[in-house]
């Protein structure tokens, strides 16, 4: 009688127990859905700041095309249209200096590297843009800012009337980052890869 007295109460330590782990499964559940919110509401790019730095940055590299560092028209592939031409500055914004890659994106009928190179203006489709920020940005993704903007510095919108600037597209499994993550190195960069080996 003492014994199964003693097992019951056994029992029911192990049922609560289970309550408690089940209880708290439930909690973590709910937690981890208003974590996903939270992320949702912090937005990774599009926001407010995110358009600001993008607007600031347009006019600082105004001119980029006569940066002292820049690559010849190169065939480029999807998603950066058919042909490409690359340019390296430091460039400040808000007062802060900054490492800023730029790259024009080429392409419709007839593009090709001899008749981009004639006449790019009638070939630019889009601008896509590279910019260190400061530590801390975006610690997980070697703190790269991404924006892309039309030939006319209008900055691009996705499906979802996002704006393309900031920390595109992250946590999404297409977009600037989740594609840049692959460039050899883990430095989010691929022309360097080239000479890399
Ligand atoms: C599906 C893959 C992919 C996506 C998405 C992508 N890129 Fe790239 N990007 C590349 C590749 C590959 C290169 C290397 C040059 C080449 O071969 O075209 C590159 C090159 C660049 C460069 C020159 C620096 C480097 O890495 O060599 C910039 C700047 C750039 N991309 C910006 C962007 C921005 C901004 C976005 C988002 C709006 C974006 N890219 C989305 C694949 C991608």
């Amino acid at each position: 009688m003492r014994r199964s007295m003693m097992l019951v109460a056994a029992g029911l330590v192990v049922l609560s127990g289970v309550a408690l782990v089940l209880q708290s499964d439930g909690a973590s559940a709910q937690e981890m859905g208003e974590m996903e919110m939270g992320k949702m509401m912090e937005m990774p790019f599009g926001g407010p700041e995110d358009v600001k730095f993008a607007e600031g940055l347009w006019k600082a590299t105004h001119g980029y095309q006569d940066w002292m560092i820049r690559s010849d028209y190169f065939n480029g592939n999807s998603p950066h249209g058919g042909v490409n031409r690359m340019y390296y500055d430091i460039v400040t914004v808000d007062a802060t200096p900054y490492h800023v890659i730029v790259k024009d994106n080429f392409g419709g009928d007839g593009a090709t590297i001899d008749t981009v190179g004639e006449a790019p203006a009638d070939y630019l489709m889009a601008v896509t843009v590279m910019v260190q920020r400061e530590s801390g940005y975006d610690a997980d993704n070697n703190d790269w800012f991404y924006v892309k903007y039309g030939a006319d510095g209008m900055i691009g919108q996705n499906d979802m009337q996002m704006s393309l600037a900031g920390r595109v597209a992250k946590g999404m499994n297409m977009g600037c980052i989740a594609c840049h993550q692959n460039a050899g190195g883990g430095d989010f960069i691929f022309t360097n890869d080239r000479t890399m080996k």
